[in-house]
């Protein structure tokens, strides 16, 4: 009996977890698979490393702190609710920072 109690209380948990990872940023229009060594990472390398390799509070240079920054590197990509980066602008095209959001919205792969 208290298994159930608890697996009620668990289930909108898991589901919403599972909704997160899937669909991140419903504007994003992604109609193939990203790949995180052939677009991001040498994205972010061009335009962020170059001041985010340990300093100015981010480290930019692998999977996996790309990964758990990729909320606060799209809103900067965006300039929203994060300060716009690149740092001084131009902002990068929408269509790349596009791209990123599709990479979130598959579940972030080391592909
Ligand atoms: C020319 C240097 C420079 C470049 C290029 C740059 N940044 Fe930054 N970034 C900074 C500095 C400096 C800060 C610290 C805030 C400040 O003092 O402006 C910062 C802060 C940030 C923040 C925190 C902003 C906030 O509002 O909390 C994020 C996120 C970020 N950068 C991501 C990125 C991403 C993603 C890129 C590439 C698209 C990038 N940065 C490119 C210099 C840069």
């Amino acid at each position: 009996m208290k298994l159930i109690y608890l697996s009620i209380f668990l289930i909108p948990f898991i589901w919403g977890c599972k909704k997160d990872k899937i669909q991140n940023y419903p504007n994003a229009n992604c109609s193939d698979t990203v790949s995180f060594n052939n677009e991001i990472l040498p994205l972010i390398l061009n335009n962020c490393t170059g001041c985010h390799t340990n300093q100015n509070g981010y480290t930019l240079t692998n999977h996996s702190n790309i990964s758990s920054n990729s909320t606060a590197i799209v809103g900067a990509m965006r300039n929203s609710g994060y300060q716009l980066m690149p740092k001084g602008g131009p902002a990068l095209p929408d269509s790349i920072i596009e791209r990123v959001e599709c990479w979130v919205n598959q579940g972030k792969l080391n592909n």
